[in-house]
């Protein structure tokens, strides 16, 4: 049993090689003396970090990979790491090696790239966004990497933050169950070996006070609990491995040193038993940084005690060994913790199968990686457009067009389609092309013979091929960025984007605005085209994809996973504002296109909502039915969310809060009735004055449950 093999290796192991464990170096980094970058694998820096510092992992975090760029590359590679850490480590241990796979396996050449996260938030199906974690996952083992830091189950709720499309959107339960999907998938992927799965960045790391990445947050202890949490909980409950911590600050502590989060409710409430990383060299943080500490070892103690069992201190092996090892000899820390620590992280390796399966075949990794699953990308791709206008049924673009003009420099942009975090942290580096499919090829391909697809590429070219084509198709955007980089004080399609689509307005004919972007911006001078297209970041199969919803070949069954602001300046927004007295509640948001937002080349209706009964227990899941037609010609997919509003409350609560959703196909003409279970959690608020915030609980009275037009009355007694 692998308990037994946990406690017989740390009884043979060392109090170093117990602390080895618990750290994490980067490759492809300046280690010291250590030059791993450049693709050679330095003898000195490996035997330095692996022998000497016995570290229990290796990352290649976002674009930071060794130059090297296929997958038998890579893999090979791995396998060299891994052969030096069993052949050199006194005890044999293989290493867990890690990286950020968080849009397919997004940092090796000529693997497929999903959506970003925003984007598979948009399908709002959990199925979907499972077979994509389940193919990175697959990608991901073929290379030989064991660890996989995604998904992100953070919240979108500020337009300005840079890692806005790296969430699933800003509803809690949408990114949670989202997030709880990509786990499954990429835990129980059936790959070359086992890959983990990271719930990151826990928690509330999506609410910097101004927007900008890793400012500290201040948000009320019944915000934490009630909107920025649940969405971590549902994922680790789905059976996350392991954590990796937000490198951020909740009202005044650090979350890397924050007890209440990595040991009171991670583990204590929720009942994690895996294995917690920090953030990119924020141990040292809380010294350098956020001052919480007056050295090494007493920050690494602040963060160990915590309940952090992991280290990403990608340069600092011998920092990390030496200070941990301080901390022990000072009393700051004891053996006991470490012994816990160093504990999960071997079991997690016993439950891989590393011991005994430590390499893979990189003669196998080219087959399984190169062009994997295009056709699941093109239709995770195809699922997440949202068509937000359709004026005068503008699209799907008629068979018999006979000329579309392309304009808009996103339209023929594949490396901005993908995002940052595609090969390189920040995007597709200078110099590389990433395979894949523009829009303007996705048209061009998808168009049918007697139409003609011309591409403008000046402003004048456009307006002027305007003139006898049927329709413009404009395709706008934002260039690929990551993290602090793309944060964005103001979130708006840029000046000369506004004017060219302006100017297609102005020149008469039918335009489409296809937006890449991982984020709605305010459109400003660009708004009111007949079509408006969110495409998000749709990855290397994108422009069919988008081609699939343009000419009608797939009905768009996308709803905006998050609030489209009107005008810059609107941020934060989110549809679960709080009620305020300046304006009343309906005024308080105004989204140019709300949450859940989304037409269909056919239409729906919504019948009847009838709760199961009409009286039920505090902490009592509750039934509902929903009847749904398909009431125009064509079949497709529609999002059935239930929302949930209260009379009266105790304390304030939003408008409507999303408790279940789920998608069905309807047949043209078909008429389902569909039944959703709304789990207690998703009802339950803090209650209590502002003096201290208890627990969740379901509060008794009436709630009015909602779909469509249509609403349920229920009382929890
Ligand atoms: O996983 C990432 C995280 O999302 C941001 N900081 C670096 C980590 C490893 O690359």
């Amino acid at each position: 049993p692998i308990d037994l093999r946990v406690k017989d290796l740390l009884k043979r192991m060392t109090l170093e090689e117990k602390i080895g464990q618990m750290d994490q170096i980067a490759v492809a980094r300046v280690q010291g003396d250590c030059e791993w970058s450049g693709g050679a694998l330095n003898e000195t820096c490996m035997k330095s970090v692996l022998g000497d510092y016995a570290a229990g992992s290796i990352l290649s975090g976002g674009g930071m990979g060794p130059a090297v760029n296929t997958p038998a590359e890579w893999a090979k590679m791995v396998n060299t790491v891994q052969k030096y850490a069993v052949d050199n480590s006194r005890l044999h241990i293989p290493v867990l090696y890690g990286v950020d796979a968080v849009h397919g396996h997004n940092n090796v050449l000529g693997a497929t790239v999903f959506p970003h996260q925003i984007g598979l938030g948009a399908t709002w199906d959990p199925a979907t966004v499972q077979a994509a974690g389940a193919s990175t996952a697959r990608s991901v083992a073929a290379t030989g990497i064991d660890w996989n830091f995604a998904p992100v189950a953070d919240l979108a709720r500020d337009q300005r933050w840079g890692r806005y499309y790296e969430t699933f959107g800003e509803d809690p339960l949408l990114a949670g169950t989202l997030a709880a999907a990509s786990v499954t998938g990429i835990d129980t992927a059936n790959g070359a070996k086992h890959v983990v799965a990271t719930v990151k960045h826990f928690g509330g790391y999506s609410e910097p006070a101004n927007g900008h990445d890793r400012v500290p947050a201040d948000v009320s202890m019944r915000y934490l609990q009630d909107t920025l949490l649940p969405s971590y909980k549902q994922a680790v409950q789905a059976g996350a491995k392991t954590v990796m911590v937000n490198s951020g600050a909740i009202n005044g502590v650090p979350a890397t040193s924050s007890k209440y989060l990595l040991t009171k409710v991670l583990r204590d409430q929720w009942g994690f038993k895996g294995v917690t990383v920090s953030d990119w060299e924020d141990v040292r943080a809380l010294q350098t940084k956020y001052k919480l500490a007056a050295d090494y070892p007493e920050a690494i103690a602040l963060a160990v005690n915590a309940g952090l069992d992991m280290a990403m201190e990608p340069y600092f092996a011998k920092e990390w060994s030496t200070g941990l090892k301080t901390a022990v000899d000072r009393g700051l820390v004891s053996v006991k913790r470490i012994d816990e620590s160093a504990g999960r992280i071997l079991r997690m390796k016993f439950e891989l199968g590393l011991f005994e399966h430590p390499y893979v075949d990189a003669a196998k990794a080219d087959a399984a990686v190169l062009g994997a699953d295009k056709d699941l990308a093109r239709k995770a791709a195809a699922e997440s457009q949202v068509l937000l206008r359709n004026d005068g049924g503008v699209l799907p673009i008629s068979p018999t067009a006979k000329k579309i003009v392309v304009a808009g420099s996103y339209a023929d942009d594949i490396n901005d389609q993908a995002g940052g975090w595609t090969i390189g942290w920040q995007g597709v580096p200078e110099g590389v092309t990433l395979p894949g499919t523009t829009v303007l090829a996705g048209i061009k391909e998808a168009a049918p013979a007697g139409t003609e697809v011309v591409r403008a590429t000046t402003a004048a070219d456009a307006v002027a091929q305007a003139a006898d084509a049927d329709l413009t198709v404009v395709v706008v955007g934002e260039k690929a960025a990551a993290e602090g980089a793309a944060d964005s004080p103001r979130p708006e399609l840029s000046a000369d984007q506004q004017a060219l689509v302006k100017a297609l307005k102005a020149a008469g004919k039918p335009v489409v605005t296809v937006v890449i972007a991982g984020r709605p911006l305010a459109l400003g001078d660009a708004d009111g085209t007949q079509g408006l297209l969110m495409s998000w970041l749709p990855g290397s199969e994108g422009g069919h994809g988008i081609a699939d919803v343009l000419f009608g070949a797939v009905n768009p069954s996308g709803r905006l996973p998050v609030s489209w602001p009107k005008h810059i300046g609107n941020e934060p927004l989110y549809y679960q504002q709080l009620p305020g007295t300046n304006g009343g509640p309906e005024s308080s948001y105004d989204a140019a296109y709300p949450f859940g937002a989304g037409l269909s080349y056919t239409t729906y209706a919504f019948g009847a909502i009838t709760a199961d009964k009409a009286v039920v227990r505090a902490g009592d899941p509750v039934g509902v039915k929903v009847t749904v037609s398909n009431t125009g010609a064509k079949a497709g997919d529609l999002v059935v969310p239930v929302y949930v509003s209260r009379p009266t409350s105790d304390v304030l609560t939003p408008a409507t809060r999303l408790v279940a959703f789920t998608k069905v196909h309807l047949a043209a003409g078909e008429t389902r009735t569909v039944r959703l279970q709304v789990s207690p959690g998703t009802l339950a608020v803090t209650p209590g004055d502002l003096d201290g915030a208890g627990a969740q609980k379901v509060e008794r009275g009436a709630y009015t449950f909602s779909a469509g037009d249509k609403s349920a009355a229920v009382t929890v007694r």
